[in-house]
């Protein structure tokens, strides 16, 4: 939510900022921009719009300082004026996060007599800072910061010292040293390239970056020293790799990242069969499509070990009346370890006496510095806003999580599995049903039991990437209300793997098909081939796998169905509007 990079060396910051900027654009991408030291002036440009706006901005900037900026709108509509930097007096900043008493700070500077020029929260730093300037611009942020309530990650350069000055609460940054020069951002794909290893800032730390050295305080202003880190981030898994767009890359992932997950579990399955031995009940959390592989944790961890398990988005799980007794085990999920609801949830039901799993994708997130374990997601890198193969790590994660705690021996099957999904990728073609849903009037997404976790994250992607109206709904409950919608401008995509229910789900796409509603199938049951093949729009038979592993190949169907969607409809599936891909405020 919001990216950010900046750069001091030997080398053109202009040049580092764009690239960096260009690989941060996933975090927002409402507006972007720069701002640089030329010969002692501040230099400023920035855009409404995707990052490349901001290129012809850049051209002829040559400078060995900058500072540069990605939005994801929070407060004011996205446009040029209240794209970042900011600044005021010399001094301009670049800031991912909330100013929560930004209203109180603005009101106090407005009967200073300072003028705003838009309407962020963030713009108030930059006034802060030029108040707080006596000479130190380090010293000025760490006087600044401590008036402010919210997140931040916050990079700040002036036309008088040669240094960019870093603060971070609950917003993520980095810093790197590279050939010529040190790098700090939000993310560390944005270093790819430049650093091979990273520092991860800590909540409350202020830095100070100079051409050959870094200096990092914590909040007292003490010297420390964080920990490094290797950045994982490698230029090579960074590119589209002569796909059209990174989600159909992306699917194409999903092998690779079942398998990779399942490779690295190894180094995890004692600790995770410990921590859950002896659990009396499992609460798992998460948001969007981590939400969605909770429901499907939920089912393994009930089925497998017995052991009561509630899911709950971590939104509503954050401010709920939390009861946690003995032995409560909550697994955190998260593709980016970012999103705040998440990493808030993980740290208050750590502090009420649950043990904290995360389950996550970045491996030096805030929410693997919470948990009291890691789960790897091994999907390697997600650059489409629209989660896919990392949900397929997070399922694959959460089932062998569970085989380990019953204490089973090997994969369960997981091992063979991405040969399956590779093939069904191969062979499934849903670019004739994606025609159909494009021209829908809405699609439901019905299953039920572990079909219905998968169809609620079939209705979530086709939202997000086509926003084509859906939902996603138990077939039980049909009859109980939606069925009112069905007509034939509507479409119903019935998920039937689960055998013991696959009849129920039947009998609702009967009722579907008696109010001239259009049907579509994806299923690895033969009888269901029988009953309903010849009177749907479209019928994709999967292989037979475990009910358990059936999700990670209906899923991977769905999401070629959202991508075909958007495709068809002309959208850009990598950058749905509205979204972010790391959602680190509120
Ligand atoms: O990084 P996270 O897994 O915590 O992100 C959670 C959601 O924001 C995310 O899954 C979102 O729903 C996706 N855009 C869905 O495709």
């Amino acid at each position: 939510m919001c990216g950010i990079i900046g750069y001091i060396g030997g080398g053109n910051a202009a040049e580092v900022v764009y690239r960096g900027l260009k690989r941060l654009e996933y975090r927002g991408y409402d507006s972007a921009g720069g701002a640089f030291v030329c010969d002692g002036r501040l230099v400023i440009a920035k855009k409404e719009g995707k990052v490349e706006k901001l290129s012809p901005l850049l051209e002829g900037v040559r400078a060995n300082i900058g500072i540069g900026h990605t939005r994801w709108a929070t407060h004011g509509v996205p446009s040029d004026v209240n794209a970042h930097p900011h600044s005021a007096g010399g001094i301009a900043i670049v800031h991912n996060g909330i100013i929560e008493n930004y209203a109180e700070l603005k009101n106090k500077l407005l009967d200073e007599g300072v003028i705003f020029r838009s309407d962020t929260d963030s713009e108030v730093i930059a006034h802060l800072l030029a108040r707080a300037y006596k000479g130190d611009l380090t010293g000025a942020l760490a006087e600044t910061v401590g008036l402010l309530k919210g997140s931040y990650a916050i990079m700040a350069i002036c036309e008088r010292e040669h240094i960019i000055s870093l603060a971070c609460n609950k917003s993520p940054l980095i810093i790197g040293r590279g050939d010529d020069g040190y790098y700090c951002a939000s993310d560390e794909p944005a270093l790819a390239g430049y650093c091979p290893d990273v520092a991860v800032l800590q909540d409350g730390d202020i830095a100070e970056l100079r051409a050959d050295e870094a200096s990092v305080f914590n909040g007292e202003m003490q010297l420390v020293i964080r920990e490094t880190v290797p950045n994982l981030a490698v230029c090579s898994e960074l590119g589209l790799d002569g796909y059209p767009h990174y989600m159909s890359k992306e699917i194409g992932e999903i092998p690779a990242a079942v398998a990779q997950t399942v490779k690295v579990f190894g180094s995890v399955k004692q600790k995770i069969a410990e921590t859950l031995g002896g659990a009396k009940r499992i609460i798992l959390t998460g948001c969007g499509t981590a939400y969605h592989a909770a429901l499907l944790g939920k089912i393994y961890f009930e089925n497998m070990l017995g052991v009561p398990s509630e899911v709950e988005t971590a939104g509503e799980l954050r401010y709920k009346k939390n009861v946690v007794g003995e032995s409560v085990v909550a697994f955190a999920i998260s593709q980016s370890g970012e999103t705040a609801d998440t990493v808030e949830v993980a740290r208050l039901l750590k502090s009420l006496g649950a043990k904290v799993v995360a389950v996550t994708n970045s491996l030096h997130s805030q929410l693997t510095r919470v948990a009291d374990a890691v789960v790897p997601v091994a999907a390697g890198p997600e650059i489409c806003v629209a989660a896919t193969k990392s949900y397929s790590g997070q399922v694959a994660a959460l089932y062998l999580c569970a085989l380990a705690a019953a204490g089973t021996e090997g994969d369960g099957g997981l091992g063979a599995l991405p040969e399956t999904i590779e093939r069904t990728l191969e062979r499934t073609d849903t670019r004739s049903l994606a025609q159909v849903c494009a021209h829908s009037r809405g699609v439901y997404f019905l299953g039920r039991g572990i079909d219905y976790a998968v169809a609620v994250e079939g209705s979530l992607k086709l939202k997000e990437v086509s926003y084509v109206p859906g939902e996603g709904y138990p077939s039980g409950e049909l009859k109980h209300g939606t069925l009112a919608l069905i007509d034939g401008q509507t479409t119903s995509v019935f998920v039937i793997c689960d055998e013991a229910l696959a009849e129920k789900s039947v009998v609702a796409a009967e009722q579907v098909l008696a109010r001239g509603g259009k049907v579509a199938v994806i299923t690895c049951i033969d009888s269901v081939r029988e009953k309903l093949e010849n009177r749907t729009e479209y019928f994709c038979r999967l292989e037979k796998v475990d009910k358990f592993l059936s999700p990670l190949l209906s899923s991977a169907v769905l999401f070629g169905l959202a991508y075909d969607a958007a495709v068809a409809l002309g959208r850009d599936p990598d950058k749905p509007r509205n979204l972010a891909k790391s959602v680190t405020v509120e």
